[in-house]
């Protein structure tokens, strides 16, 4: 298929299927108020893509005519350059699969592929851009590397056009969901080893301005030596987009930092050092930290462990009846963590008591952690890097059309081997 004209559309209709639940635990989900009219059908309908004529004459330059191969897994079918040779299915995410493939074009080295399903409209295309930009420009040992992007830009049986988005990684051995569910036996220095590298990459994104935003287990990848890496961009936000929390957070709530539930105007990088603070805490004791299963549930569940918490502490919360439905809870004990923990060594239980402090302003930052004595053995000699590229997440621009928006991806992924493919 050569690129070719289409009739120019509003390019902002389409549902949103980053509303859809976005977890792959099976853990229950809050659906925020303004994802709650979507539904799947209309997301169904909405896959094909309309490019303007200008942008498919832009495109042109970027079109690379590799052989592709079409392969089946379940239900999902995946268009590869020859070059990948599909593995089996090692993850199953919210937008797609992640499959191992060996890479015959780079020494068979053995890559994973994750699928990111049909771009329907432009906040899929941000979200899918934001996720590709943070892996292309924040190359950090303790994030995962992103070794090649195919955009496979096709037709339908409707000859409607259609795109899909691969991104090929490094392969890890597992994640640390895996890890804490195998109910493997760890070395306290495991422990020190795991919490440094997931620190260290928190560290790195947050002196980009960059905030994670879906810090989790099944988001540290994880390898039989214990090196730790970083992944699932696709919630991260830039410090400066305001809009972000108030828009489409649909993150994990088990890790979801009171602020967030509390208040939607208190956004910052606070919120990553509490989901690494129950994701550690969860590492410890092979328990969930705070499994709400549902908004008041996971305040109530988050006050019982902590306690009642001083007036003082709770001015960040702008919205009065949130803030008066925390207070109804009186004369709560603060819990004793060495035992929920069920942790010896009393530096990590100290850690893990600043990480998960309510008040976000009095909570520790990534680098107060970094600074901890429990630390202090995995540091010594050790350079924690920081980011000094130049990185832009900031797409809040209304006037962006998505043909524009479709350009500047395709651009900024002419640098990977694959790039943009037609069919
Ligand atoms: N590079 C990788 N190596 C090994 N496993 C991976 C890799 N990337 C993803 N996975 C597996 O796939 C799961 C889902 O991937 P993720 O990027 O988190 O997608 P989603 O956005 O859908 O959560 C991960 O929890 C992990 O188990
Ligand atoms: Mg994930």
């Amino acid at each position: 298929m050569e690129i070719e004209e289409s009739t120019p559309k509003n390019p902002n209709q389409g549902s949103n299927p980053q509303s859809q639940s976005h977890d792959n635990t099976s853990k229950p989900q809050q659906i925020p108020n303004n994802a709650q009219n979507n539904n799947q059908t209309q997301f169904q309908q909405t896959q094909k893509i309309e490019l303007d004529p200008k942008a498919i004459e832009m495109l042109k330059k970027y079109q690379k005519n590799y052989p592709i191969k079409e392969y089946t897994y379940n239900d999902e079918v995946l268009h590869l350059p020859t070059r990948y040779k599909p593995g089996e299915i090692i993850g199953i995410g919210a937008y797609g699969i992640i499959i191992s493939a060996v890479d015959l074009g780079n020494n068979n080295q053995v890559v994973a592929i994750k699928k990111l399903k049909r771009i329907s409209d432009i906040i899929d295309l941000k979200r899918i851009a934001r996720e590709i930009l943070i892996m292309k420009y924040c190359q950090h040992e303790n994030i995962i590397p992103l070794l090649d992007v195919i955009i496979h830009l096709n037709k339908d049986k409707n000859m409607n056009k259609v795109a899909d988005v691969y991104l090929v990684m490094e392969k890890m051995d597992s994640d640390l969901q895996k890890i804490i569910a195998s109910k493997q036996e760890l070395s306290d220095e495991h422990y020190q080893f795991i919490l440094y590298q997931m620190l260290r990459a928190l560290y790195f994104l947050h002196s980009a301005n960059i905030i994670h935003r879906d810090f989790k287990p099944s988001n540290v990848l994880i390898n039989e030596d214990c090196t730790v890496k970083l992944c699932d961009f696709g919630m991260s936000r830039g410090i400066k987009e305001e809009n972000a929390l108030l828009t489409e957070y649909v993150v994990t709530r088990y890790y979801r930092a009171p602020e967030v539930m509390l208040s939607s105007h208190h956004y910052t990088k606070k919120i990553d050092v509490w989901s690494v603070g129950c994701a550690f805490a969860e590492l410890l004791s092979k328990k969930f930290m705070f499994p709400g299963d549902n908004y008041i549930a996971q305040i109530k569940l988050i006050i019982d462990v902590l306690g009642t918490q001083d007036l003082k502490d709770l001015d960040f919360i702008s919205n009065s009846s949130a803030k008066s439905f925390v207070m109804q809870f009186q004369n709560i004990p603060k819990k004793n963590f060495r035992e929920i923990l069920n942790c010896e060594n009393p530096l990590a239980v100290d850690l893990v008591e600043k990480m998960l402090v309510f008040n976000p302003d009095k909570r520790y930052s990534i680098e107060d952690c970094l600074n901890h004595p429990y630390l202090k053995n995995m540091r010594e000699g050790i350079e924690d890097p920081v980011f000094n590229g130049k990185i832009n997440l900031d797409f809040d621009d209304k006037n962006i059309t998505f043909s524009l928006f479709f350009v500047f991806l395709v651009k900024e992924i002419s640098s990977f081997p694959t790039g943009l493919v037609v069919a």
